[in-house]
């Protein structure tokens, strides 16, 4: 058995290459839905279908535990997956939970209260649909208090990596560093709340200045993914190989994919 990892198109593969460093035995079957990228720009209800159309897909190849990559269809389709959809002998996990928990400082799975905690400024980058459904401030708030959220959604920015544009990708950073400053001019902390920011970690971190402490999220994903598996062996059975899917043209896909990532790699039609 594998483990799916699903995003809306190449992003997911930041969070894929964290997780395969941290656990380079366990195979995974990555799913991009490139036909529908980007999400960031669509309604909860399209983001929930497709999500779920997806999540099925790799439960199919095997995979009964997922990683929805995505942190709009984490945001958009999450909650209402784990409400009334998702069976009970398998999982799905989204990517902001680990990161709130590096960000108040917690152990993972600690579901104590919320309390005080040292960052009371956040800025938080993502896309539209992201900032829209509020879900990194509800997931905050079942764990700290006193904390300020600034969020900015990113429009554009998606595009502009998934068409290795670097020079309006750059402009586009900088332009939704600068917003979000004018509304918070102190944020201890930056959030890259989609997986594609951390390709412009760089960019965020100059435009944002030394001071800030600038969070993504891969490997803190990888980190609890395999905090998870310890605990849950049973997610894991025998091995099988590791591969890519993808909705759009597998050829063009794996171009832009061993462009992004700067290493051959060959999805197939899922
Ligand atoms: C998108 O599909 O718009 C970006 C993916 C993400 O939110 O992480």
């Amino acid at each position: 058995m594998a483990v799916g990892v699903f995003d809306s198109g190449l992003g997911g593969l930041t969070v894929l290459d964290a997780v395969t460093k941290r656990l380079p035995d366990v195979p995974f079957v990555y799913y991009g839905d490139n036909l529908h990228a980007p999400y960031g720009v669509r309604d909860a209800d399209d983001v929930y279908n497709l999500t779920t159309k997806a999540v099925e897909r790799l439960w199919d190849a095997g995979c009964d535990l997922v990683i929805l990559a995505c942190n709009t269809a984490s945001a958009a389709a999450l909650k209402r997956m784990q409400e009334n959809w998702i069976p009970a002998d398998k999982r799905v996990l989204g990517v902001f939970v680990p990161l709130i928990e590096a960000l108040t400082e917690r152990e993972w799975g600690d579901n104590s209260p919320p309390r005080e905690v040292a960052v009371k400024h956040v800025a938080l980058f993502a896309t539209p649909a992201t900032v829209s459904s509020r879900a990194f401030q509800r997931e905050l708030a079942f764990r700290a208090v006193g904390v300020d959220v600034e969020a900015q959604p990113c429009g554009g920015l998606v595009d502009a990596i998934e068409q290795g544009d670097e020079i309006l990708a750059e402009a586009l950073v900088r332009s939704h560093v600068e917003a979000l400053l004018r509304r918070m001019p102190k944020p201890e902390a930056a959030i890259l709340g989609c997986t594609h920011y951390p390709l412009m970690e760089t960019v965020f971190q100059e435009a944002l200045g030394e001071n800030v402490s600038v969070y993504s999220q891969a490997n803190l994903v990888a980190e609890s993914l395999a905090d998870y598996l310890e605990r849950h062996p049973d997610m894991l059975g025998a091995g099988t190989e590791s591969m890519f899917l993808t909705t759009g043209d597998p050829k063009t896909v794996s171009n832009k994919a061993t462009q992004f990532l700067r290493r051959r790699i060959e999805f197939q039609s899922a």
